[in-house]
């Protein structure tokens, strides 16, 4: 059982939780890939030699990564099979206003819309806030945004707001879905080139599962 986890990251933080991502899975048997969706972009991945996929990307300026949902277009039909699971990394999510939180959400909605991709999974993370990686123009504005939040302004150092519990948690419930999403032994082995589902782990169980329950 192999995973990847295909993230993009301006500053690292998104890295970083993928990192850990990595680790948690590692500590329950279960082998990873990262790839940084920015280092050869147009390195082929193949999607294909993996049982699952977590992908992880960063809010900036109202926006995620475009270059992962391009990825994430030209592979929906596999993306389609197999479990799946989305991590979305802001500050937004932090807000105590709700509204603000709602507008993550909103961003995250549209990009599954667009990228018609359904995972298993979504969920949000804080990010950091790294004013010693911006440049000064980008210190300021962030700097500016930060202010009328509330949030720490002292740009000689840097905050980390993600709760690595809530990352570990994560983990653990997207191991579970995909143990659940484990082809029956005998159906595997019987599998011919042209039978269907041929992937040894596949949302299919899971969408019959809960249509036989419904
Ligand atoms: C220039 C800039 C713009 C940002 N825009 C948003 C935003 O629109 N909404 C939000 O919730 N967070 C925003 N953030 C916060 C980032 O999502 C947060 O810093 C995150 O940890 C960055 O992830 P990365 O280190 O993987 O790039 C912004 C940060 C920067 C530096």
């Amino acid at each position: 059982m192999r995973t990847l986890i295909l993230f993009a990251t301006d500053e690292g933080q998104t890295e970083k939780i993928a990192r850990r991502i990595s680790e948690r899975l590692a500590a329950q048997g279960i082998a990873s890939d990262r790839h940084n969706i920015a280092v050869g972009p147009n390195r082929p991945i193949a999607l294909d030699a993996y049982d699952a996929v977590i992908v992880g990307s960063p809010i900036h300026y109202s926006h995620y990564d475009v270059r992962l949902a391009e990825y994430l277009k030209q592979f929906r039909d596999i993306l389609h099979e197999m479990p799946s699971a989305f991590f979305s990394v802001s500050l937004g999510i932090l807000s105590n206003d709700e509204s603000e939180q709602d507008e993550i959400r909103k961003i995250t909605e549209a990009y599954l819309h667009e990228t018609d991709w359904n995972p298993l999974l979504t969920t949000h993370f804080a990010g950091a806030l790294t004013y010693s990686k911006y440049n000064w123009l980008k210190r300021k504005l962030v700097q500016l945004v930060v202010k009328k939040g509330g949030g720490p302004t002292d740009t000689r150092f840097d905050y980390e707001f993600t709760n690595w519990k809530q990352v570990d948690l994560f983990v653990e419930q997207f191991v579970e879905f995909i143990q659940r999403c484990k082809q029956p032994d005998d159906e595997y082995a019987q599998r011919t080139l042209y039978s269907k589902p041929t992937r040894r782990y596949s949302v299919a169980n899971l969408r019959a599962k809960a249509e036989e329950s419904a």
